[in-house]
């Protein structure tokens, strides 16, 4: 019975070889929103500055508005112990890890930490590389409910392998921890994080400006309109779970009003995770508006979970739709120069297709009423042309909803 004693190793063979886990489902059906504080603090994190900022989350309106993650980046880390159990910097988190995780979770919020898969993070401190799992039981421990982990430091590695293996950690430490790659698109993370993480970071650093490339020698940061031109491609795999990650929002964070403004809106129509990087204990009420507009952001959580995509471009102007639950539809006129611009959209002329996720608005057969995000009053609806001033480096972000007919 030869046949019978192949059959009979191969299936012990595959019984042998230990079962993959999966990531943790469900935990980012729409983008993660939150806060976390290398934009603004750099590695000057302590947890005072963590209580202070899920204190400041709740009074502003933020957790209303639906942030939930408070996630503390590079530099809280001290040393590994003798049996290699990382600990917290002892000096600005003298009060531990567990305990800040009690006091996040006691104000109905979330705590996010930071890793790296190489030897050392990027600041320096320890990365997880050969510490994986210990890291991940560690993690649990503590009570942390999010993982941010970076790719500095890690000659050698391969990343889909270096990321499998602290998903693999994570899931087997057993906690539900949302899983944040940041590997900045260099390994097509696109092609190949689906099941492994919940969102990947597409670019690298942002740069609080809207148009500029700040170039730090051996590496770059980029301004809003290039981080929203590295996405060209990649709308077809961002869905629920599994997001582009545009990096972390730099609102308030020195640009102007209207150019915050206009950076949410292109987060909120690429369906990126929001997750705030400005000092939430003072910021001002013109930024607390833009972060906490109920319905704009609802354009970013529509359960849909389609990126926009681009529709025309004429004279700086881009004209940007994105598919929403119930027929309805977002319109984004963005103007990328500095002057204003006359933008205009002939509905009856324009019918909008998305091959993509097959939605379609057929503007002759089918009126829409508008509604302006930005300021929340009625724009009209779609029986004559649009016809609009956009001032410089702003936009136009419109809801399209199907009028009964
Ligand atoms: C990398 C990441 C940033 C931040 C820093 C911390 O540059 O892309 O978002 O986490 O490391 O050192």
């Amino acid at each position: 019975m030869p046949h019978f004693r192949t059959l009979y190793a191969i299936t012990t063979l595959l019984l042998a070889i230990p079962a993959m886990a999966q990531k943790f489902d469900g935990l980012a059906r729409t983008p993660q929103m939150g806060w976390n504080s290398w934009n603004k603090f750099g590695c000057n994190v302590s947890e005072q500055l963590i209580r202070e900022t899920a204190d400041a989350m709740v009074a502003s309106g933020m957790k209303d508005a639906g942030y939930q993650y408070v996630n503390i980046d590079d530099c809280w880390h001290g040393e590994r112990d003798a049996r290699g159990f990382i600990q917290p910097n002892p000096e600005h988190f003298p009060s531990g890890m567990k305990a800040l995780a009690d006091y996040v979770h006691a104000k109905g919020l979330k705590l996010g930490i930071y890793s790296d898969a190489g030897w050392k993070t990027c600041g320096g401190k320890p990365g997880s590389r050969g510490y994986e799992y210990q890291d991940a039981l560690t993690y649990a421990g503590w009570g942390v409910d999010y993982l941010k982990y970076d790719w500095c430091n890690a000659n050698g590695l391969k990343a889909e392998g270096a990321y499998l293996t602290m998903r693999e950690a994570l899931r087997k430490a057993g906690r539900p921890v949302l899983f944040s790659l940041c590997e900045w698109g260099d390994n097509k993370p696109w092609d190949w994080a689906k099941d492994v993480g919940h969102s990947w970071r597409t670019t690298g650093d942002i740069y609080p400006c809207f148009d500029c490339i700040e170039d730090h020698g051996t590496w770059k940061s980029w301004g809003v309109l290039q981080i929203l031109d590295k996405q060209e491609g990649l709308r077809r795999y961002a869905g629920p779970d599994h997001w582009n990650d545009m990096d972390m929002l730099e609102i308030g964070n020195g640009m102007s009003v209207n150019e915050d403004r206009a950076h949410f809106s292109i987060w909120v129509m690429m369906a990126s995770p929001l997750i705030a990087g400005n000092d939430l204990r003072s910021m001002s009420k013109a930024t607390a508006a833009i972060l906490t507009n109920k319905s704009v952001i609802a354009v970013d959580q529509d359960s849909l979970g389609i990126q926009a995509f681009r529709h025309s471009a004429r004279d700086d102007v881009e004209y940007w739709f994105k598919p929403l639950a119930g027929g309805a539809w977002a319109l984004m006129v963005l103007n990328r120069n500095a002057a204003p611009r006359e933008a205009g959209f002939d509905w009856k002329a324009n019918p909008v297709q998305d091959e993509l996720s097959g939605a379609s608005a057929t503007f002759g057969s089918q009126r829409y009423d508008l509604r302006d995000l930005w300021n929340g009053r009625s724009a009209g609806n779609t029986s004559k042309p649009l016809a609009v001033t956009v001032p410089g480096h702003d936009l136009l972000l419109l809801r399209l909803s199907p009028r009964k007919r």
